[in-house]
């Protein structure tokens, strides 16, 4: 396992749309560099998947507030990647459940919740280097890192994705609500490199990842 030499705890920032394979990425580039993969849309599914569990309306944004203040988000790392729990309970499987996948950009888009999980996301900085993934990592989260990479794919490639794994996702139509919300919409960061992963396989699109991080001047 690579250790990153100098510096004191490294963010990675992976962002980019559903499907276009970067939590495979960041997974990868976790265990390649020693560092701890922190899946930010996780903890986005954990807050919607809550609010349906309390029959909340996801469109109702004081409502969803309201429960937010009383929710106990716990996050966590186990080996190399991050855990999420909500009110002591850790979540799974249920996070990718089609509810879960067709109410998410809606809650992700109040910036009360964008606000709470940030803070969370960077407290992650204050413990450990992280490879994190999401829509606003180099954006919002961690601007000023150097090492910033925005992972994109074809609609066609990254819809195929989705099906092979039996997930139902309208990836089209959560891209759309991600990019075009009001609170940090998906959008390539200032400084990121983006990889066009449509044609790669797993090890060369990690082979091309390290060498742009190579080029942003990150060491290991
Ligand atoms: O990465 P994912 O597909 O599991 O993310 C689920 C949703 O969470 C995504 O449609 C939008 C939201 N999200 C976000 O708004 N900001 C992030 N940094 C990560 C995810």
């Amino acid at each position: 396992m690579a250790l990153i030499k100098n510096q004191h705890h490294v963010a990675i920032a992976i962002d980019g749309p559903a499907a276009s394979g970067k939590s495979t990425i960041a997974r990868n580039l976790a265990r390649h560099l020693g560092l701890v993969m922190v899946n930010s849309g996780a903890m986005y599914r954990a807050v919607t998947w809550k609010i349906l569990s309390l029959g909340i309306d996801p469109f109702d944004q004081d409502a969803v507030e309201q429960a937010l203040e009383n929710m106990a988000i716990g996050c966590g790392v186990d080996g190399c990647f991050s855990t999420i729990a909500i009110d002591g309970v850790v979540l799974h499987d249920e996070l990718r459940s089609l509810q879960v996948n067709q109410a998410v950009s809606i809650v992700s888009a109040i910036p009360l919740v964008r606000e709470r999980l940030v803070a969370l996301q960077r407290d992650y900085l204050q413990r450990t280097s992280v490879v994190m993934e999401g829509r606003d990592i180099g954006s919002v989260v961690f601007p000023d890192t150097p090492y910033k990479i925005y992972v994109d794919a074809s609609a066609e490639v990254r819809a195929a994705r989705r099906s092979a794994e039996g997930v139902t996702d309208s990836v089209a139509a959560r891209d759309h609500a991600d990019s075009a919300r009001a609170t940090a919409p998906l959008v390539v960061a200032k400084g990121a490199v983006v990889l066009d992963n449509s044609d790669h396989t797993v090890a060369s699109a990690v082979e091309a990842s390290l060498d742009i991080l190579r080029s942003q001047g990150l060491q290991w």
